[in-house]
């Protein structure tokens, strides 16, 4: 059966005290909309998507343009029926399901979503709502339901009597209708007396009136319907993404220590036996191979790790590529476009940016190494330097294979530095260096032997002679 969705984001989010729209506040490492438009995915094409956009549209709308979905604005956020009722021109003659959906769930599941739909498919109901029952219920809407199970009115949080304010079953905001009767009646639905808005919920009662039938699915995991009005909601809908992250690639055979203290971007992609360790953090688009350990406290973001690649604990990498074999840490920075070769060793305290490191070379300790191609098996030796910034522009160091570069060395670039090349220890670079030559540059040692002892004797008779001089 022909199905469309629209999903409403175009309300203020006022109790997020935010500038920001709420459906852009990110749980689980994604926008709110974006888990609800990925739940949706398996059942209607993009373009058969409709997101409702008002309170900051421009913004939202660029961020899930790429996802393909089609848009419409709501002026004035005048409530979530006036919010659907902008959707008519885009859907009205598309008959079928409607599936409406608010912004602001992100923890609902694909699977929930085609059980809705068969449910609706298979019954004669002008529509299905789902419906959870909460120990808290306040802030909800709450449902009405009659000996048959069908809902007959959904009366709002704030519009509660003490008794209604009691039911516990609720609203979750996913509803599924036949399309038709949607649109012949939307308009029937009158502003509410206290707030002034459109309220879409009131088609509960608009379609029992009409002696349609409002079915309700039940659904026992609650937290999956878990709408995000405040900061609170926002970071236990976090939490809970965070978990089902990590329960996903734990089963398909990561080993996390600690699950509950590592936080995981739901589109990070883990490769088998690898083993992630406690605090970490991997965001973004990630990608990590096979066989890799990823240390305490590592933040890892929008980067490529090949199998058997280790990054020790409180490492931060961002947009970077680590090859097969690699080892990067502790304390090490990669910042972005760094190019870890494979096999080689990045060290503590060694920053690299934009910059090539070859098969096998090593940067062991503290150095910085930014704007480099970095041939296969160089040894970069502690605390050295390329000087990328001549206070204008960025410049290119380029280290031939093999070279060697002593401790402390200061390489001004643009430099190039032959293969199999020396660089003294304390050496200040300036002037590109031929291959299997030693370059130095750095003041000569100066010995004066018996110093101390000259200094102490030249000391001795000054003052003896002063005492001679007292006694006179
Ligand atoms: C809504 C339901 C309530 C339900 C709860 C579930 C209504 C009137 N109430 O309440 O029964 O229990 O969700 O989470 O529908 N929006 C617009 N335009 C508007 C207003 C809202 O697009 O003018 C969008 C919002 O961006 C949001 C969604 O609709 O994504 C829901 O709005 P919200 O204000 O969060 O509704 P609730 O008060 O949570
Ligand atoms: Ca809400």
């Amino acid at each position: 059966m022909n199905i469309h969705v629209a999903i409403l984001a175009a309300g203020l989010g006022t109790r997020m005290r935010s500038r920001r729209a709420k459906v852009l506040h990110r749980a689980g490492g994604l926008p709110l909309i974006e888990h609800v438009i990925a739940a949706a995915r398996d059942l209607a094409l993009p373009q058969n998507m409709v997101v409702v956009t008002g309170h900051q549209a421009a913004l939202v709308e660029q961020q899930i343009a790429p996802l393909g979905v089609r848009f419409v604005r709501q002026q004035e956020q005048r409530g979530t029926g006036d919010a659907l009722a902008n959707c008519r021109k885009l859907l009205e003659g598309e008959g079928g399901l409607l599936m409406v959906l608010y912004g602001d769930t992100p923890l609902l599941s694909a699977a929930t979503l085609k059980r809705l739909r068969d449910t609706q498919m298979y019954s004669h109901a002008a529509a299905t709502l789902i419906t959870t029952t909460l120990p808290d219920p306040s802030g909800y809407g709450r449902v009405m339901v009659d000996g048959d199970g069908n809902a007959t009115a959904i009366v709002e949080d704030k519009a509660c009597t003490p008794e209604q304010r009691n039911i516990r079953v609720i609203n979750s905001g996913i509803y599924c209708f036949r399309a038709e009767l949607l649109w012949r009646h939307l308009g029937e639905i009158q502003p509410n007396p206290a707030s002034g808005e459109v309220y879409l919920t009131d088609m509960a009662a608009i379609l029992t009136a009409h002696h349609e039938d409002v079915r309700t699915m039940h659904i026992e995991d609650s937290r999956e319907l878990l709408g995000i009005n405040t900061r609170v909601e926002l970071a236990e809908a976090d939490r809970l993404l965070r978990a089902r992250k990590a329960e996903e690639l734990m089963l398909s055979g990561v080993t996390i220590e600690r699950p509950e203290t590592v936080a995981i971007d739901a589109r990070v992609c883990v490769g088998m036996d690898t083993v992630i360790e406690p605090f970490a953090r991997i965001l973004g688009d990630t990608q990590i191979g096979e066989d890799c350990v990823i240390g305490a406290g590592a933040i890892i973001e929008s980067s490529r790790l090949a199998a058997g690649s280790m990054v020790k604990p409180y490492t931060l990498i961002s947009s970077s590529r680590i090859e097969a074999g690699a080892q990067v840490g502790p304390f090490a920075r990669l910042r972005p476009n760094a190019d870890i070769g494979p096999n080689a060793r990045i060290g503590n305290f060694v920053e690299v940016k934009n910059s090539r490191i070859g098969e096998g070379s090593k940067s062991q300790h503290l150095a910085y190494l930014g704007d480099a191609r970095i041939g296969d098996r160089v040894n970069v030796g502690a605390g050295t330097i390329t000087c990328n910034f001549d206070g204008e522009r960025k410049h290119q160091t380029r280290i031939g294979d093999g070279a060697f570069i002593g401790s402390n060395a200061t390489l001004v670039a643009p430099l190039e530095i032959g293969v199999e090349s020396y660089i003294g220890a304390g050496s200040v670079i300036t002037d590109a260096v031929p291959e299997q030559a030693l370059a130095l540059g750095r003041g000569r040692q100066v010995v004066k032997t018996d110093w101390v002892r000259k200094k102490k004797s030249a000391v001795r008779n000054k003052e003896s002679e002063v005492r001679s001089q007292k006694s006179e």
